[in-house]
C-alpha cells in the first residue's frame, strides 16, 4: 500500500463493507505492502485474522494510540456508541474516513475534532469488489490524503470523487440505493415472463441472467448503455416494440426520475434528522 508506505489503520466495524475493505488490504499486504491494523468489531472473522497475520500484517498492536487512518464502517445507529472508543485512536495526523450512510462531514469533524475527513458512499456490489464508492473530502485534505483514500477504497470497486457534499444525497439515490432498482427490474421482468406463460423458475433464470449479463457486457466492453441498447434494437423488431412502451411519456424515464428524486429527498430529510 503506497500513499503512506505502511499506514496504521483502525477499522471500527468489520461487517459487509469493513470486511470487504480488509480482504482487499490483505491482498495489498500479500503483494509486499505494510499494514498495522486495529480492528474494533465484536465478531471479527477469525479466518481473516489468521490470514492477515500469516501475510505479515501487524494486527491489533498492544500499544494503541493515534493511527494514520480511522475507518468507520459501523451502521449509523451504532455510531454514537463507538465514538468514545474511536476518539482514542484519533490524533492530529489522523485522516478520518467514514462509509456510514448519512453521517455528514461536519458531524465527523466535530465528533473527532478533526479537519481531514472523508465521507464515502459505497454500494452493495462492493461485497464482491464490483461496487462504486463515491467520496467527498473536507478542504483540509491533501493530495496525499486523496491518493491514500482511493487506494484504501479500491477493494470495494471503482472510486468516484464528488466535488460537493450536497451532491451526496443524489449519489445515495443513484448508486447507493441503485442496486435495489436493478434487483427490482430482475424481479418484475421475471414476473412479466411468468405472466406470458413461462414457468416461474425458468422466468427467474432468464431475467436474472439477462440483467447480470447486460451489466457485465457494459462493463467489459466499455461501450455506453445507449450504444449497447441501439445495437440490440432493430427497426420494427421486438425490442423496439418493448422500448416504445418503456420510453413513452409515462414510461421508465419519468418513473425513475421520480424514484431518484424521492430517494434524494429522503436522504436530505434523514441528514437533517
Ligand atoms: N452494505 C451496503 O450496501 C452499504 C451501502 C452504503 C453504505 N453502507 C454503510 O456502510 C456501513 C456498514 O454497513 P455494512 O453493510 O457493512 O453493515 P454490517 O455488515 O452490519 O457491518 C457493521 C459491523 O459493525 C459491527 N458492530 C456492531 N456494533 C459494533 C461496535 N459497538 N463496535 C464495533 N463494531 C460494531 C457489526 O457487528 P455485529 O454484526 O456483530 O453487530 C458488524 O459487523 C453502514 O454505516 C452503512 O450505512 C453500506
Amino acid at each position: 500500500m503506497s500513499g503512506l508506505e505502511a499506514p496504521t489503520i483502525a477499522l471500527v466495524g468489520a461487517g459487509a463493507m469493513g470486511g470487504a475493505l480488509v480482504r482487499g488490504w490483505l491482498q495489498a499486504v500479500r503483494k509486499g505492502g505494510g499494514l498495522t491494523l486495529t480492528v474494533v468489531e465484536p465478531n471479527f472473522d477469525p479466518e481473516l485474522e489468521r490470514e492477515l497475520e500469516a501475510a505479515g500484517a501487524v494486527l491489533n498492536p498492544v500499544a494503541r494510540g493515534a493511527v494514520d487512518v480511522l475507518v468507520l464502517a459501523v451502521k449509523p445507529q451504532t455510531f454514537p456508541s463507538v465514538i468514545e472508543a474511536a476518539r482514542a485512536l484519533v490524533g492530529e495526523q489522523t485522516l478520518v474516513m467514514s462509509v456510514m450512510a448519512g453521517v455528514t462531514l461536519d458531524k465527523l469533524c466535530r465528533e473527532f475534532n478533526a479537519q481531514r475527513v472523508v465521507r464515502c458512499v459505497p454500494n452493495t456490489p462492493a461485497r464482491i469488489g464490483r461496487g462504486i464508492t463515491a467520496y467527498v473530502m473536507t478542504q483540509a485534505c491533501t493530495p496525499e490524503d486523496r491518493e491514500l483514500t482511493e487506494q484504501l477504497l479500491e477493494p470495494l470497486g471503482s472510486v468516484e470523487p464528488i466535488a460537493a457534499e450536497r451532491l451526496m444525497d443524489v449519489v445515495t439515490a443513484v448508486s447507493g440505493s441503485g442496486p435495489a432498482y436493478v434487483f427490482l427490474l430482475a424481479e418484475v421482468l421475471a414476473a412479466a415472463a411468468e405472466q406470458e406463460g413461462l414457468d416461474r423458475e425458468a422466468a427467474i433464470r432468464l431475467a436474472n441472467r439477462t440483467v447480470a449479463g447486460a451489466g457485465a457486457l457494459m462493463l467489459e466492453t466499455g461501450d455506453s448503455a445507449s450504444t449497447l441498447r441501439k445495437q440490440v434494437t432493430s427497426p420494427g423488431g421486438t425490442t423496439e416494440a418493448a422500448l416504445d412502451v418503456l420510453g413513452a411519456g409515462n414510461g421508465l424515464g419519468p418513473l425513475l426520475r421520480r424514484a431518484v428524486a424521492a430517494a434524494a429527498q429522503r436522504s436530505r430529510d434523514l441528514g437533517k434528522a
